[in-house]
This record gives C-alpha cells, sequence and structure tokens, in this order.
C-alpha cells in the first residue's frame, strides 16, 4: 500500500515505521514542519513528498497522528487538499469528536478509520497497540501485521477506540495530573517533606517515583491539556462529572511553558509553574 503520515511525532513516526516494515511505502510532507520531525521522519525511513497535496494524491491510507487539539482542523486541510483514500485518526480524542471528523470527511467521500494508540512510541514488540474501529478497521490492522506495533481490530462502530484511550489515558494522566497538584498544594502549605517520608514509610521509593512523574510530565503537559478536555468532555457525554478532567487540563495547561526544559524539570521549577499565578 501507499501510506501517508501526518505527521510524523514521537508516537507517528514509529507507527509509519511499522508500516515501512511490513513492505509498505510510507511518506509524509514536510512543509511547515520542524527540524526535530524532519529528523524523526528520516531515521524512521520515510519518503519526503513536501507538500500536504503531494502526499494527498500519492496516499490510498492516511495516518493521522498529531496533537489531539489539532484533530480536527488537520483532517479538514486533507479534505480540502483533495484526498479521497482511507483515513485514520489514531488522536487521543472523545469518540464525538472522532465521528465528527467522520462526518466532516465523508462529506467529501473519504472512508474513515477510527484508533487510539495505548502505550509509548513502539518501537520494541508488546509495548504499544493500536486499536481500531469501525467498518474498514481489519483493512487498516492489515497494515502493521509485521509490528512491533500491535493492531488490535475492535468493533464496526466509529467511536468505540476513541473510547478505549478515553478511558485509559483518563486514568494514567489524570493521575499524575493530581499528583502535580498534590506536590503543589504540600508545598504551597510546607508539608512536602513530611508528605514525601510518609510515602517512605509505607513503600520505600515511593516519593522518588512519584517527585520523578512530577518532572518528568512537564515534557508533553502542553499536549496532555487538550487531551484532558477530550476525556472531560467524553466523560460529560456518557452521564459522568467532569470537573475531574477539566482540573488535570488547567494542571497541564500551567506546565505548559516547561515543554522545551530537559526533563527532568528542578522541582522548584515545577513547583513555580503550578503555582498558580
Ligand atoms: N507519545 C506517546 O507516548 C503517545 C502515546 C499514546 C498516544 N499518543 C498520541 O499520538 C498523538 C501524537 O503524539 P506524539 O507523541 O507523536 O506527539 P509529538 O511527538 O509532539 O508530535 C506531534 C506531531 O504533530 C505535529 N504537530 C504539532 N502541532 C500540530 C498542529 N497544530 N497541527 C498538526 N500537526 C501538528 C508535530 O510537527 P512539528 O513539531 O513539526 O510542528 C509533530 O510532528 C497524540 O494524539 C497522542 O495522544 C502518543
Amino acid at each position: 500500500m501507499r501510506i501517508g503520515i501526518i505527521h510524523p511525532g514521537e508516537m507517528g513516526s514509529s507507527v509509519a515505521a511499522s508500516a515501512v516494515k511490513g513492505g509498505h511505502e510510507v511518506f509524509w510532507a514536510s512543509e511547515g514542519r520542524s527540524a526535530a520531525t524532519r529528523e524523526r521522519a528520516g531515521k524512521a525511513g520515510l519518503q519526503d513528498l513536501g507538500t500536504l497535496e503531494a502526499l494527498c494524491e500519492a496516499s490510498e491510507l492516511l495516518l493521522g497522528v498529531c496533537p489531539p487539539h489539532a484533530a480536527e482542523a488537520t483532517a479538514a486541510q486533507v479534505r480540502d487538499a483533495g484526498y479521497r483514500g482511507l483515513y485514520l485518526d489514531a488522536n487521543a480524542v472523545a469518540p464525538e469528536r472522532a465521528r465528527a471528523v467522520q462526518a466532516l470527511l465523508a462529506e467529501a467521500g473519504i472512508g474513515f478509520v477510527d484508533g487510539g494508540i495505548i502505550g509509548p512510541p513502539a518501537w520494541r514488540p508488546g509495548t504499544t497497540w493500536l486499536y481500531l474501529s469501525g467498518p474498514a478497521r481489519d483493512q487498516m490492522a492489515a497494515c502493521f501485521a509485521a509490528g512491533p506495533l500491535a493492531a488490535c481490530p475492535m468493533g464496526p462502530e466509529i467511536g468505540e477506540a476513541s473510547a478505549l484511550k478515553m478511558c485509559y489515558a483518563a486514568l494514567t494522566k489524570g493521575t499524575t495530573a493530581l499528583l502535580c497538584a498534590v506536590f503543589a498544594t504540600a508545598a504551597q502549605r510546607g508539608v512536602l517533606p513530611q508528605l514525601l517520608a510518609q510515602w517512605d514509610r509505607e513503600s520505600p521509593g515511593l516519593a522518588a517515583e512519584r517527585e520523578s512523574s512530577v518532572r518528568r510530565v512537564t515534557a508533553k503537559a502542553w499536549r496532555f491539556e487538550g487531551e484532558m478536555r477530550e476525556i472531560a468532555a467524553t466523560f460529560a457525554a456518557s452521564g459522568q462529572p467532569d470537573g475531574f478532567h477539566a482540573a488535570a487540563a488547567e494542571i497541564y495547561a500551567r506546565l505548559a511553558g516547561l515543554k522545551d526544559v530537559p526533563i527532568p524539570v528542578p522541582r522548584d521549577r515545577v513547583l513555580e509553574a503550578l503555582g498558580g499565578d
């Protein structure tokens, strides 16, 4: 198959590399992209077609793997660039947004597969799963048969894969956001050393582990804000309170400015960012 990736980020480049491993021709478009994206595309063995228009013209399948807040806009760009094949949205978005993207593409006769990725970038087998739903889920899964990304077809409904991803990330990333707020509150109240000591009394090493989570999440916080808003919307549409993840979005928004600071970020800088001023 001739497959395009929009855009090769940390996750997207590993997804694309699995398709390359399966013997498919995989393209990307460098126009407007950063040096980091170019480097990742080169390492993953992707062919640069320059523009989005050229990418849409050449591809039978397009893989959309970009920050969740850009999912709908990216799909609209693809539609407007003349694409007419099958489109996978593997971003962390609410099922309702996945269906909105499907509707936007259907206007132009573009087929849609809903995707949700669980795990770190897929460079080793047994670490990363791409859940797929929708009528064309098996066709999409076949692109990744060579691994290391494990494609897992679900049912025929658009939104199913996204719902699974939302529930999974609600707990993992929601918990880390809560931990950030606990750290900031304990520091503000002058009881952080005692809190860390109490955690270590219960389980030696727990304090360092939790502190490490807080000091490392900063690199991705800019992207997690949008994902938390998608989870809040998913909860609300499922009859659950959406306040947990609305608050988590606010926590990550406070950390977004630390995106390019090497991790682990010093504790004081994280606490200052969380300060809430
Ligand atoms: N990384 C993970 O461990 C992980 C795990 C599970 C799921 N995911 C999902 O995978 C998706 C992408 O994550 P990632 O880790 O690959 O992110 P990433 O490394 O930050 O890469 C994002 C890519 O999208 C491009 N991009 C940035 N802003 C954009 C915008 N406004 N419109 C269109 N493209 C834009 C970036 O290009 P430039 O930098 O060149 O602008 C980059 O190539 C997300 O939906 C995420 O939830 C990631």
